[in-house]
């Protein structure tokens, strides 16, 4: 039998882990390559279950997180941007965003299919995108990475938060994708002074339901007039509404397994603010809407008044009604027969605290 001195076992010990700490990294790198061609798999499948869209964003954040080291309880993770024009997500927060996974999945196909729009149109020309609100993982256009050259696919990319920021760097570098990025500035996109006006898509992806607390309005606002009329902005469309409830059937709705059955709960009364290119250009935004009245029929039929989001996100890209974070109805009060509520009227504020502000109308 063949005996090394104990100098030499420790030194051959020192190789061993020498060259499993080089391979382990590359090792991880390629599994989160591959990770990510699953995402885009995933993605663009038209067969793939909710189930498998659940488990490989799962696993693409998983193992994002493993490769930078991150531990979320660091407080630096958790602290919010309070900016002049609303509040800017931590770090931890902007991560979870992945697990939204209807959003995220309709947000990447509906860039997709603008980027091939455009390149339709301008053939030998990038794409370029403007993303605004990266958080540290560029979530909504790295699995384009996978589907287009940089030749054709070039971006801009915009985050406030710094702890945010530093991390989408280090996402750049791992995977390599540095061909790809034009611009990356770590700036207030409310106050952002556009460099290179030649974008074809405005990705901008700053908002929570009923378009609360933070400053994707103000954002669009500052952004389009700067840019192209053509230009493409995504979502395309964002509309709140006002819309009455009957919780007693909402509750029949969310225990329903028979899907044949179908069950009303609400009627939307009226949109009563949205944002697109449009009323950006024609400077022609409606902050304040009429007051709508309720019908005595539809005070006896419900008892909640609610704000519902929905967003037209390109094409036939959509979020509705309660599929994602972003669309899940904000619930504004209940009224009964003794305190009802005969009217609305809503005013949308920008500023610290962005939010559609309600006024209920309790007298006739
Ligand atoms: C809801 S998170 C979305 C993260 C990412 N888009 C995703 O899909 O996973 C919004 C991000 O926008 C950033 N943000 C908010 N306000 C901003 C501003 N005024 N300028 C630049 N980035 C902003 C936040 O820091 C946060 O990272």
């Amino acid at each position: 039998m063949l005996k090394y001195p104990a100098k030499s076992k420790f030194y051959i010990l020192k190789k061993i882990i020498k060259n499993l700490s080089r391979y382990l990294p590359m090792h991880h790198k390629y599994n989160l390559i591959d990770t990510l061609k699953n995402v885009s798999n995933i993605i663009f499948s038209e067969t793939a279950s909710y189930g498998e869209l659940q488990k490989v964003l799962s696993k693409w954040r998983e193992s994002l997180e493993l490769y930078h080291k991150l531990d979320m309880n660091l407080p630096e993770y958790n602290e919010n941007v309070y900016l002049e024009e609303g509040k800017a997500l931590a770090t931890r927060w902007a991560a979870l965003c992945i697990e939204d996974l209807i959003r995220t999945k309709r947000f990447v196909r509906a860039v997709k299919k603008a980027v091939d729009t455009v390149l339709g149109k301008q053939k030998g020309r990038p794409a370029t995108i403007m993303y605004v609100g990266t958080g540290p993982f560029a979530t909504l256009v790295l699995p384009l990475t996978q589907l287009f050259s940089p030749s054709e696919l070039q971006l801009d990319l915009i985050e406030v938060n710094t702890e945010s920021f530093k991390l989408l760097n280090n996402t750049i570098e791992i995977y390599g994708i540095q061909d790809y990025i034009r611009n990356c500035y770590c700036t207030d996109a409310t106050q952002f002074r556009v460099e290179n006006h030649d974008v074809d898509i405005l990705l901008v992806e700053c908002l929570q339901q009923a378009l609360a607390r933070e400053p994707q309005v103000k954002i669009v606002e500052n952004l389009v007039p700067q840019l192209s009329d053509d230009l493409v902005l995504i979502p395309e469309n964002i509309t709140l509404s006002v819309a009455l409830v009957n919780t007693k059937q909402q509750q029949s709705f969310v225990l329903n397994l028979d899907s044949k059955k179908t069950i009303e709960f609400y009627e939307i009364m009226d949109s009563v603010f949205s944002i697109n290119k449009e009323v950006i250009q024609k400077n022609s935004i409606q902050y304040e809407s009429p007051v709508y009245m309720f019908k005595d029929e539809q005070l006896r039929e419900y008892n909640r008044i609610s704000i519902f989001t929905e967003m037209k996100l390109y094409e036939d890209e959509v979020l509705t009604y309660n599929e994602s974070g972003l669309t899940i109805p904000w619930d504004v009060t209940d009224f009964t027969s003794e305190a009802p509520v005969y009217g609305v009227r809503t005013r949308y504020v920008t500023g610290i605290d962005p939010q559609l502000e309600i006024k209920l109308i309790r007298t006739r």
